[in-house]
């Protein structure tokens, strides 16, 4: 990415999508203008634009964004151009109906909306790679372009995919995966409920059965096909681009999504991973928790994702008014101030570009109430206002540009289990307790963290940065994982593992072994017994040397097996009381935490708390639990963002002298942070 025009390192800059399609011509040289002046410096451009390349098979014309480039390049705006694939035309999907989804009874998903593709059907792979050749070796030496999108957003709308074209492909997947069928039969435990394989012909992608419970094994593994497929498809336009491109031009897409594993998508065929950020649907009608104490701030924890696959990415589209369709969702127009808090909190997090999305709203389709900066009249408005404000404060911000992401505590994860907890319910429930739980905790403790991906290529080095790792319920473990896991507790690194550790294989099937099985060397831990928390127990407490906390859940009951494993904590309700419930296992120079439920907040704030890491900064500031507190560390700086999510002022104390990126100057002492405002201090 050095070499690149965005994401380079260097600078962080603003940009906005764009729709030439859905204008009028005589409108395109006054927008980009207007956009210049505002501080917008990339377009992009064309991600659902098929028809106007190819309008009907085989019959190309590249005027329409010919003459969008020129004028583009004539007034220095940058354009970030895609591929049409998230929408093929009607002349396609009439003539070839084999490259629709379909739902799983079968029912194609018809022309008319937007993804109705499968990435599957041979024809479409062919038409696609057709469209991505024409387009990339027709545009990409334009000197306005600067980087390529695949596709749009794989996996939105629909993350499954039922057509005849995925059943022939997900066989071919299998045969890969397993040889022969008995292996499969073995692997998906068949011989269960009678559901033994004799012809390949028999194996079909999951479809509806009776009491809506398909095969766990099949379904873990129908979900390593879509993401397999998605990589694949991807790739295939990525290769396609990589023949064209001028140097330094960047492929992205735009994501993320359910059943990919974006790792494998970066490493085949991206070179930054970019995001559509729209916390505003923690305000939205549907989505709406007064309770909730992160609302907005949740997508502190999908931009964590994306920095797991690009540590320093992109945000393709940052919400910039109201939010809906005609048919669904509901999402205010940003207040006073949220577009800058939005914005700061994706440059918080590791955005170096951030694009909105969109610059004028469109007047007709589904998006009528999908809201860009400007309305539909495109007078000058508030939004456009603050826009222009948010560009004044990037420019203070370009020496943050580069600087990566600091956090000395992680959430390890893997796509088995996140595929598995999809599966199988009990794993679900203590999974989507734990997540919730150990980030609302660690925001409200202000510690910045990591989500780490163990994958193959991942070493007990790369682990060894972070002072904590929780795995909080790992059901499937692997040789591999686990010696890596051994390997960065011995030298040194602390492990929390939480109920429902290891009981599972790769294939989803529960091992026949004393649990927690893998991680009974590590943990020093056994579980005799295990039980769901009974509804008449009510909240299952734990007594951590006099410190209550809530083992929420599923409860493992403990006996600690190796010597040097001691028993922290116990449990003090139900029939198990005085059973242990907490274990410490000192392993080499580190220690490995076995806890017998699921984390809570309040459970994930106590274990923040005692081993050592809550506050890390608090040496050079306070902050209240309503602000959260990003760390970026550059080459000789280290840059803190105090972002503010309450519409009131909040205070916090400079407990020593910091420069004050965005206002000039240094300070210290008592300040103010305005009410949805950021604060950017270096030192
Ligand atoms: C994104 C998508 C955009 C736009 C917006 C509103 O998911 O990439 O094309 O549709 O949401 O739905």
């Amino acid at each position: 990415m050095e070499h690149s025009k965005l994401i380079n390192g260097k600078s962080i800059d603003l940009g906005v999508c764009y729709y030439p399609e859905h204008w009028d011509r005589s409108l395109w040289a006054k927008d980009l203008d207007r956009m210049l002046t505002a501080g917008l410096k990339t377009v992009r451009i064309a991600e659902f634009a098929w028809s106007l390349i190819e309008p009907r098979e085989g019959e190309y014309t590249y005027e329409f964004f010919d003459s969008f480039l020129d004028l583009a390049q004539e007034k220095g705006m940058q354009v970030i151009f895609c591929t049409p694939t998230a929408t093929p035309p009607a002349w396609l999907t009439e003539k070839y109906p084999e490259t629709l989804n379909a739902d799983m009874d079968g029912n194609l998903f018809r022309h008319g909306s937007r993804r109705h593709y499968n990435y599957n059907s041979p024809i479409y792979r062919k038409l696609c790679r057709n469209i991505v050749e024409k387009s990339a070796s027709h545009y990409a030496q334009h000197p306005a372009i600067v980087g390529w999108q695949l596709d749009n957003e794989f996996n939105c709308e629909n993350d499954t995919f039922y057509s005849d074209s995925d059943t022939l492909a997900f066989r071919h997947f299998l045969q890969k995966r397993y040889v022969n069928l008995e292996e499969l039969n073995k692997a998906w435990g068949t011989v269960f409920w009678n559901q033994t394989y004799t012809d390949w012909q028999e194996v079909y992608v999951p479809r509806k059965t009776n009491t809506n419970s398909p095969n766990p094994h099949h379904l873990l593994d129908y979900y390593r096909f879509i993401s397999d497929s998605v990589c694949s498809f991807a790739k295939e336009q990525a290769d396609i681009i990589r023949k064209y491109r001028k140097k330094g031009d960047f492929i992205t897409t735009n994501g993320m999504f359910g059943n990919i594993d974006y790792q494998r998508l970066e490493r085949e065929s991206l070179d930054v991973l970019m995001y559509d950020s729209y916390p505003n649907f923690a305000y939205c009608l549907d989505g709406f928790n007064p309770l909730d104490p992160m609302k907005d701030r949740h997508w502190s924890k999908n931009l964590a994702e994306v920095r797991a696959v690009s540590p320093v990415f992109g945000i393709m589209e940052q919400q910039s008014g109201a939010n809906g369709w005609n048919t669904r969702m509901e999402a205010p127009t940003p207040r006073p101030g949220q577009m800058t808090l939005w914005t700061m909190q994706s440059i918080a997090h590791g955005a170096d570009y951030v694009s909105y999305f969109r610059w004028r709203t469109c007047t007709f389709g589904t998006e009528i109430y999908w809201h860009g900066i400007l309305d539909y009249s495109g007078r000058e408005n508030r939004r456009l206002k603050e826009v222009t404000q948010i560009a004044r404060k990037v420019e203070a911000l370009q020496e943050v540009a580069g600087s990566a992401y600091q956090a000395r505590v992680g959430i390890l994860k893997d796509y088995d289990n996140i595929w598995d907890s999809r599966v199988d319910r009990w794993h679900e429930r203590v999974e989507a307790v734990s997540q919730n739980g150990l980030f609302t905790a660690l925001q409200q403790a202000h510690v910045p963290f990591d989500y780490v991906y163990m994958e193959n290529h991942t070493t007990s080095e790369s682990l060894k940065q972070y002072q904590v790792l929780f795995y909080p319920h790992a059901s499937i473990l692997t040789a591999e994982r686990i010696a890596l896991l051994e390997q960065y507790v011995a030298q040194g690194g602390k492990l929390v593992m939480g109920c429902r550790t290891g009981y599972k294989d790769l294939n989803g099937r529960c091992v026949m072994d004393h649990l927690p099985g893998l991680a009974a060397k590590v943990t020093g831990a056994d579980i005799p017994e295990y039980s769901f928390v009974a509804p008449d127990d009510g909240t299952v407490m734990v007594d951590w040397n006099g410190v209550q906390v809530e083992a929420a859940v599923f409860n493992d009951l403990l006996a600690p097996v190796s010597e040097n494993a001691k028993v922290l904590a116990t449990y003090v309700s139900s029939y198990y009381a005085g059973t242990p419930a907490l274990i410490c296992n000192s392993f080499g120079q580190g220690e490995a935490y076995y806890f017998g439920g699921a984390f809570t907040a309040d459970t994930a704030a106590v274990f923040l708390e005692k081993l050592g890491v809550a506050e890390p900064w608090s040496r050079v500031l306070d902050l209240p639990t309503s602000c959260e507190l990003a760390v970026r560390q550059g080459e000789c700086k280290t840059y803190l963002f105090v972002l503010n999510y309450l519409s009131e002022p909040a205070e916090i104390t400079l407990k020593e002298e910091v420069a004050d990126l965005l206002e000039g100057g240094q300070i210290s002492g008592c300040i103010q942070v305005e009410g949805y405002r950021a604060k950017v201090f270096a030192l």
